[in-house]
């Protein structure tokens, strides 16, 4: 597979959603944290969408640099760099979509909680930002504890008086490619070809693969199962480990980043049937955010789906995560009331 066929792949699955060449509607993405290690390639993975008229990319420092280096590349988006915070009114205004991969990633030994402490604020103060610039653009949270930093989200935007929580959501889709990715090897099939929902939240025993409902349906035993769902809770520490001190998943998240901003905008554009798993506000279960399939569509999450049939052991993990990620839940509400 070549770059070139990845990009026409791309380019098909969005024509649905309304290619702007072919006279579909203009979209500003914003992404925030764009110099990072996820920034970059996600910026680039956005700039070869053909969804994506205008680019801007925010961060501290180094945005102009990699905006005039994206900038040359043959697609339409036309792309901005920004530095600093006095810029940051500039990036966002007009957005559609807003992509925040902002904060400091995990090294060895760290979970994403031990993250909160710096990335709370940092994704504080960019909600602020979002609620004062582009209150109605949709807002795709990366920045970790995903578990923590939506609901922190949430409440700066109700603070704003701006809250739609059909616009805001937590970026789960690294779960779900991953789960898709070990399911396939196991089976022996073409991963493209796979369907599975993640279910929960985005940390350690809070994220669910629901491997009974994977297609194509394959037979496995219990220990098989729970073999496949601690690989994909452990997918990200996978990561880490392996880049020894160097960050966590950039690359695959940008991926994973892409698709669920590319899904977003299919919405917005009023294509039919875009479902993804997302974390976002929900009723499903007690556990006020949760992630599920959502169908999106052209104002946000146009429905959150349910969990379907579970299985016992899908049931028990489900009531094993729900107090972890009540209290992460309860953190980032807590931290922005204080
Ligand atoms: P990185 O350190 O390479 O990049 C982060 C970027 O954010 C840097 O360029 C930094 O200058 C920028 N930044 C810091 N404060 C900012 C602010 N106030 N405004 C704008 N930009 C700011 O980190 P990396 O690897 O890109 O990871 C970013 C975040 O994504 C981390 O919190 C990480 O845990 C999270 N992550 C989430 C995943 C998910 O599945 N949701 C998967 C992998 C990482």
């Amino acid at each position: 597979v070549c770059w070139r066929q990845i990009h026409r792949c791309m380019s098909q699955g969005s024509s649905r959603g309304g290619s702007p060449g072919k006279g579909g509607p203009k979209r500003k993405v914003a992404v925030l944290g764009a110099a990072g290690g996820i920034g970059q390639p996600l910026g680039l993975l956005m700039k070869l969408s053909p969804l994506v008229t205008d680019l801007a990319l925010f961060d501290i420092a180094g945005t102009p640099g990699v905006a005039c280096d994206l900038s040359h590349v043959n697609t339409q988006a036309k792309v901005e760099g920004f530095a600093g915070d006095g810029e940051l009114g500039k990036a966002l205004t007009g957005c559609d979509l807003v992509i925040i991969p902002a904060g400091v990633p995990r090294k060895p030994g760290m979970t994403r909680d031990d993250l909160f402490k710096i990335n709370a604020g940092i994704v504080k103060n960019l909600c602020k930002a979002i609620a004062e610039h582009c209150p109605k653009a949709l807002v795709n949270i990366i920045s970790n504890p995903v578990n923590s930093t939506v609901p922190i989200a949430a409440e700066v935007f109700k603070q704003a008086g701006t809250y739609d929580k059909a616009k805001l959501f937590g970026v789960t889709t690294l779960d779900v490619v991953r789960a898709r990715t070990f399911y396939a090897a196991k089976k022996g099939i073409p991963v493209e070809g796979v369907d599975l929902p993640v279910v929960g939240g985005h940390a350690g025993i809070t994220i669910l693969p629901l491997f009974s409902q994977a297609t194509p349906k394959m037979d496995m035993t219990e220990k098989e199962i729970d073999t496949l769902t601690k690989r994909t809770q452990d997918g990200g520490t996978e990561v880490v480990q392996a880049k020894a001190g160097k960050g966590s998943a950039t690359l695959s998240m940008a991926y994973a980043g892409a698709l669920f901003a590319e899904a977003c905008l299919k919405g917005l554009n009023g294509q039919k049937n875009v479902i993804e798993c997302s974390y976002v506000e929900s009723t499903i279960t007690d556990i006020p955010f949760f992630s599920s399939k959502v169908r999106l569509g052209p104002k946000g999450i146009a429905e959150v789906l349910g969990l379907g049939k579970l299985t016992a052991y899908e049931k028990k993990a489900l009531d094993d995560m729900a107090k972890e990620l009540k209290a992460s839940i309860r953190n980032g509400i807590e931290f922005v009331k204080k």
